[in-house]
């Protein structure tokens, strides 16, 4: 039987002060090296900063700091070639490279943690591969709102049945309903953009908590790590997680607009409505039913929002009960944090994928949901109403107008004359320009409706809209009224 002491105490870097060792149990329920090893990029990098601050100010020597840069290229080699001894009983990534520092590099190793905490470095590291992360996850949005404004353009013109309550209720273009997506993924570009500036500050000086005795110089350590600046305050810096909450908020939001576009789609290819086909590639079949082509792509990341939202709630919950500063409790973000981003990153790709070239408009479907709607009674009111009935009575007519159509098993636009005249005298032979599908989008003509010259028109903004919010210059909103 293996004693569940069975660790010298002394091989913990804080072992001087510990007379027994863990629990194997305790040890692997407080360590995190099986999931933040990998921020042993950022950790590395934020290290090797952090040394040549010291040696710039004297704190180290130029020899100890040749030493740990040295010790560092050998580490960075070992671990991208799968040939570092990652060890539990090291507990985290931090721990792990610096133990193999000293291993390397003897004595230059242990100074390296001169005026810095693994408090401090770890909020340094996350930030980093955040940073990184939201730079990635905002060129997916990129590309999956190149590829709408793409369906839009091609689709600027192709009717299709608007709905509300999903009922049938008036036509729109299927390019209008493409940047209806656009407008929400480009708001989340922004979202993630304007979370990345809290992102990127720098934590490192803060120390533990408190700040350190050194001569440190942390506007040098930002300069090299590509910080726009310092956090102002060593408690904060050390124990919120507040960008970290703003990005899986961000995040969210992005899987909620996913998995409602994955609603759709799902609907659009049941055979009943048959609105659009979605490439094989993004589809699976059934293992007993032969005839079956299912969405598994939308339907995966309609489930997989709800991951994403429980990891912003589990979030929240980390932070909510913790006293200042830095607590064991935050050693939590990481799973959450990580798993969001993996998601995310996933998701847009794989979708901005099928919206560029797995998607395909099935115009005689729409059109069909379109003839069995009544979708231009609106447009029937509203001609009413131009002819000088009130709105209300003109709905009123309309709704007579519906119901004797439904009975004949009719569209509005069937009816004979003498019909509508029945139920309104006003109604004369130009009545049937305005019932046509043609005739209620071209109506719908200015900014923000779906006649075909406003959808090209949109598409034209959303592209320059797009770059203007990439470069961080330019309002995401419409032109400028
Ligand atoms: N693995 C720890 C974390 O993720 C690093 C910081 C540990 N600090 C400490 N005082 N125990 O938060």
């Amino acid at each position: 039987m293996t004693s569940a002491f069975s660790d010298p105490a002394s091989q913990y870097t804080w072992g001087g002060r510990f007379s027994e060792s863990v629990s194997d149990l305790v040890k692997r329920y407080t360590a995190s090296v099986s999931f933040d090893r990998r921020l042993w990029r950022q950790d590395i990098r934020g290290s090797l900063a952090h040394a040549r601050m010291l040696a710039r100010q004297g704190i180290l020597d130029s020899e100890d700091l040749v030493a740990i840069e040295r010790g560092m290229a050998a580490i960075h080699k070992e671990i991208e070639t799968g040939r570092f001894d990652w060890s539990v009983d090291l507990e985290d990534v931090h721990f792990n490279i610096e133990k193999r520092l000293t291993a390397l590099v003897g004595d230059a190793g242990k100074r390296l943690h001169t005026g810095r905490s693994r408090n401090d470095q770890v909020a340094t590291d996350i930030r980093l591969y955040l940073r990184d992360g939201v730079d990635e996850a905002v060129l997916l949005l990129r590309a999956l709102c190149e590829a709408l404004i793409g369906l839009a353009e091609r689709e600027a013109a192709t009717p299709m049945p608007g709905f509300t309550h999903l009922q049938v209720a008036q036509p729109i273009t299927f390019g209008h309903h493409m940047l209806a997506y656009f407008e929400m993924f480009l708001r989340d570009a922004e979202r993630l953009l304007d979370c990345r500036r809290r992102i990127n500050r720098l934590p490192l000086g803060a120390a533990a908590l408190a700040g350190t005795t050194y001569p440190i110089d942390r506007a040098m350590v930002a300069a090299e790590l590509g910080f726009e600046a310092v956090c102002e305050n060593s408690l904060d810096a050390v124990s919120d997680r507040d960008f970290a909450i703003e990005f899986c908020a961000a995040s969210a939001l992005v899987m909620t607009h996913i998995s409602r576009l994955s609603e759709e789609l799902v609907l659009w290819m049941t055979p009943r409505m048959g609105f659009v086909r979605i490439a094989d590639r993004f589809c699976t079949g059934s293992s007993i039913m032969p005839q079956k082509k299912n969405p598994d792509v939308p339907e995966l990341a309609r489930g997989k929002t709800g991951r994403v939202t429980g990891h912003l709630v589990a979030l929240l919950t980390l932070m909510k009960g913790q006293p200042l500063a830095y607590n064991k409790d935050n050693q939590e973000d990481k799973e959450p944090l990580f798993d969001t981003l993996d998601t995310l990153t996933d998701t847009l790709r794989v979708f901005a994928d099928m919206m560029t070239s797995g998607i395909t408009a099935r115009p005689e479907a729409m059109r069909a949901a379109l003839a069995d709607g009544f979708a231009t009674a609106t447009d029937l009111a509203d001609y009413l109403t131009r002819k000088g009935l009130p709105f209300r009575d003109a709905h009123e007519a309309v709704g007579r107008a519906v119901k004797v159509a439904e009975e004949l098993g009719v569209d509005l636009s069937e009816l004979p004359l003498s019909a509508l005249k029945e139920l309104s005298p006003l109604i004369e032979d130009d009545v049937f320009a305005t019932l046509t599908v043609e005739g209620a989008l071209a109506a719908r003509d200015h900014v923000g409706g779906t006649s075909p010259g406003q959808v090209r028109a949109a598409a034209i903004r959303a592209r320059e809209r797009l770059t203007g919010v990439l470069n961080g210059n330019s309002p995401a909103y419409t032109q400028s009224l």
